[in-house]
């Protein structure tokens, strides 16, 4: 979603701003904007729809520079994405420019309240109440700007992360956050703010993570934090451990791809921090818990969006397999308006690439207040689920800078498959031997999946027959239903072939009517044997009777498809339990191609938001 950087210091903020913007852009926005302080004190404000390059060259025709600057990338929420619209937005003065990521809820009553005392709104947007609130609190006698930052926030209602630049005041940089994130990056002789730590990753070593509630002031010299009502507060510096390299391409042609390549790489360092030598697992972190929870548990709650929610779904069936405890899922979006149960013994697990999506927070405060202890699944340390929860179990697979999710998917599995042995052998519902066998199955899978990467030729020779198609279906069963919602998730988002997943048996109840000689079907048959193997045969059966086009997902060596499949994608073989994470790598592949073939812009799919901060 939108993107904030700030700098403040002796250097020229453009192009600082920019380069920031640009490491942002992978959250998704639809128009970017700068403010900056220059020396012959005017606050200039350059804004332009469309991708950063429209900005640049617009900064190029007529450059501006300063030491204090404020940029922003826009996601639309209130107002459609224009020039008027996108941010920095200023108060009528132009004496101060504010941007913001996040909703401020009550802005129509403020707005009417501040048009009422004479304001004058350019924009329909919520955020542009900011500037003008602040300007007429300080109009009203508020001792400096912080205070009357401070007292905005008191009145303003919602989710934010904020920059603002006074133009009175070239060497000093506001900035705060509540609900939104926001991190200082603590510089010498001069300071960064940013939505997110890639902006400013080769820029400083030490970031200060803002907590809900807290104003910076940020001065070449240093940096200070206070509450909301004044009280200094003595922020945590903390060192940035990423390195630079992981927010490059490396070479390939788009992160997605990277990220898909990167997937044996992250899974063995998961493997390798939670498995020990003889083949127990250990959840580091998570460990005490998970412990101190396992003799007590009588459910299992899950809770999470998007390709997060799918992980979820195969969760629920591995920890119900391989543990006997009772599990549902719930989408982050709708757990809170079904009045949930959630009776004493009950476990939440959050799963979160970000660690900020909007509903998946609410949702576990809500279980947090309902009196469940949290895990969170997540990839970013310091994000705010991770701060919310008891306990965190990491999956470690590095900066995820492609929108459509990839590694961190296959990440999630793997954690969900080590919580599950963990607290299997923990209830008693795994023997010690049981463990060892399946630490042993997963420790093969970074090689399977190496070895399914390299079909990537095969399978976009496949693309080739059917990026074209409408339509596409993707039928899977039991632990492959999830593997099949993710892989037509996939297609969707960044090919934008309309694409369905379904629970194949479910196929016959409806899905069926669209099958004809044009729409191909993604069917996932591996492994070859296991209980629900058979019906999946007699579904391909139902496609093939219809015409439909089908592109089987097999094991290797498994030839007893081609009859009946156009197309197969074979990949190494592996149990039931563990095969969706060889099985969506061959998806992901198909989607990537479908895509490309499309001419789509994979990294920064249209209208999509990398990190869903709002609800
Ligand atoms: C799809 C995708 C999204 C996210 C969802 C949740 O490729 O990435 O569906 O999975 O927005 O995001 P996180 O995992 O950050 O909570």
């Amino acid at each position: 979603m939108c993107g904030i950087v700030g700098y403040v210091g002796p250097r020229n903020a453009v192009p600082l701003l920019i380069e920031g913007l640009k490491r942002l852009e992978y959250r998704g926005y639809d128009s970017a904007g700068v403010a900056v302080r220059q020396p012959d004190g005017a606050l200039a404000v350059c804004k332009r729809v469309g991708r950063l390059a429209n900005l640049e060259d617009a900064l190029e025709a007529d450059p501006v520079a300063g030491g204090l600057g404020i940029g922003h990338t826009r996601w639309a929420t209130h107002g459609e994405p224009s020039e008027i619209n996108s941010h920095p937005h200023l108060d009528c003065a132009g004496d101060l420019a504010v941007v913001h990521n996040g909703i401020i809820e009550n802005y129509l009553a403020l707005r009417a309240d501040l048009e009422a005392k004479g304001h004058v709104f350019r924009s329909q947007t919520d955020t542009e109440v900011l500037p003008h609130l602040i300007e007429e609190l300080l109009k009203g006698g508020a001792p400096n700007r912080g205070a009357a930052i401070r007292a905005a926030l008191q009145l303003a209602k919602g989710a934010y992360a904020l920059g603002i630049a006074f133009r009175d005041e070239p060497n000093v940089l506001y900035a705060a956050r509540c609900g939104s994130p926001l991190i200082v990056g603590v510089g010498d002789g001069e300071q960064f703010i940013a939505s997110d730590v890639p902006a400013i990753l080769n820029r400083v070593k030490q970031v200060i993570y803002l907590n809900d509630g807290e104003v910076a002031e940020l001065r070449p010299a240093g940096v200070s934090v206070s509450k909301l009502d004044g009280t200094p507060v003595r922020p945590e510096i903390k060192a940035v451990t990423l390195k630079a390299e992981a927010a490059e391409r490396a070479g390939f042609e788009t992160f997605m791809l990277k990220e898909i390549h990167e997937q044996p790489r992250v899974l063995r360092t998961l493997l390798g921090a939670h498995v020990r030598k003889d083949g127990t697992v250990d959840l580091g972190e998570a460990e005490a818990l998970i412990a101190a929870q396992a003799p007590r548990l009588q459910r299992i709650l899950i809770l999470s969006c998007g390709t997060a929610y799918y992980a979820g779904m195969y969760g629920r069936l591995l920890l119900e397999r391989w543990t006997g405890i009772p599990c549902e899922t719930d989408l982050g979006s709708e757990f809170r308006y079904r009045a949930p149960r959630l009776p004493a013994g009950t476990l939440a697990i959050a799963v979160s690439q970000s660690g900020e999506t909007a509903d998946t927070l609410a949702s576990v405060r809500l279980a947090r207040e309902m009196g469940c202890p949290v895990l969170g699944i997540c990839n970013v340390p310091g994000s705010t689920l991770l701060r919310e929860s008891a306990a965190a179990l990491l999956t470690q697979a590095g900066p995820e800078i492609g929108v459509a999710s990839t590694k961190a998917f296959t990440a999630q599995l793997m954690a969900f498959a080590l919580l599950a042995l963990r607290l299997g052998r923990l209830r008693g519902a795994l023997s010690a031997a049981r463990e060892r066998e399946l630490t042993a199955e997963l420790a093969r899978i970074p090689d399977a999946i190496h070895r399914a990467l390299e079909r990537e030729d095969d399978v976009r020779a496949i693309s080739q027959k059917y990026y074209e198609c409408y339509n596409a279906l993707y039928l899977g069963r039991r632990f492959n239903y999830p593997v099949a919602l993710e892989g037509a998730l996939k297609n969707k988002e960044i090919s934008y072939q309309h694409a369905e997943g379904y629970a194949a048996g479910e196929m016959k109840h409806g899905p069926i009517a669209l099958i004809n000689e044009f729409l191909p079907v993604i069917c996932l048959c591996t492994p070859t044997a296991d209980e629900v193997r058979d019906k999946m045969v007699s579904n391909l059966k139902e496609v093939e009777a219809r015409k439909g086009r089908i592109v089987a997902v097999v094991a290797e060596g498994d030839d007893s498809l081609r009859g009946l499949a156009h197309d197969v994608i074979p990949v190494p073989e592996t149990i039931e339990e563990l095969s969706p994470l060889v099985n969506v790598v061959a998806l992901q592949l198909f989607a990537y191609h479908n895509a490309k073939l499309r001419g789509a812009d994979i990294d920064k799919p249209r209208n999509l938001a990398k990190s869903v901060t709002v609800e």
